[in-house]
């Protein structure tokens, strides 16, 4: 792969992705939670989402295969400020090898197999209480309320406690954390409704951070 041109390569990467997408979907289809990556469109307006420089700090949760990482990285996220947390091994080896291939001359791609529920302890210690946005496409809505509670709870404890925001692409125009709207503030801010299925991105800010700046 590392010879072809950058646009031959990232189309073997999209039909490569797929195939292995939809083969990891038939065997836990609640932890894939679709049998197909995002949409390219979806990826990108999730990605424009974020107000970036070259110091902001992501981190992905559910990364997948990549399709909305590169979307994050075509938005400007330098590849030593992102790191990508993805459970199931086959997609993280693939992320992994296919950043690599893509993006040669830049820092080796940060990608951790491992559950996101134990994000305080998956990534570089000195990044704790000082990620920018941590990005999830996890299918919370296929979790128990436990569940996901806990992988929003992992990922307030890694957010910068003034500025850090949770943007959460989901198929569900519903907040799948709508339980917690004590708690946190939630906001839908794309909804793709021409997107198959219909895709929504939402913004998740800590209701407690807000009554520590009064
Ligand atoms: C719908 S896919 C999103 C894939 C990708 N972000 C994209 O752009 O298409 C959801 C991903 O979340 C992963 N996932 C589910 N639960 C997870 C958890 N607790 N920790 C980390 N990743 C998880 C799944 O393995 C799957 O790859």
């Amino acid at each position: 792969m590392t010879s072809l041109p950058h646009s031959t390569m990232i189309k073997s990467i999209v039909t490569e992705e797929s195939r292995l997408f939809f083969k990891q979907w038939l065997k836990s289809p609640m932890q894939i939670g679709t049998f197909a990556p995002i949409s390219l469109k979806l990826a990108h307006l999730a990605a424009s989402q974020l107000d970036v420089n070259n110091k902001t700090t992501v981190v992905e949760i559910g990364a997948g295969t990549g399709r909305l990482t590169r979307a994050l990285l075509a938005q400007g996220v330098s590849t030593d400020k992102l790191a990508m947390v993805e459970l199931d091994p086959k997609m993280s080896d693939f992320l992994k090898v296919s950043l690599q291939d893509l993006y040669q001359s830049k820092a080796q791609p940060r990608v951790i197999q491992g559950n996101a529920e134990e994000l305080p302890r998956l990534i570089p210690t000195a990044w704790v209480g000082k990620v920018d946005y941590v990005v999830s496409a996890i299918p919370l809505m296929c979790l128990d309320e436990t569940i996901r509670e806990r992988i929003i709870q992992a990922a307030l404890d890694v957010l910068n406690p003034v500025t850090g925001s949770i943007y959460h692409v989901t198929y569900s125009p519903v907040s799948p954390i709508k339980f917690m709207e004590g708690e946190i503030l939630q906001k839908r801010v794309v909804s793709l409704w021409g997107n198959m299925p219909p895709g929504f991105v939402w913004r998740f800010t800590p209701k407690r951070y807000l009554h520590d700046l009064s």
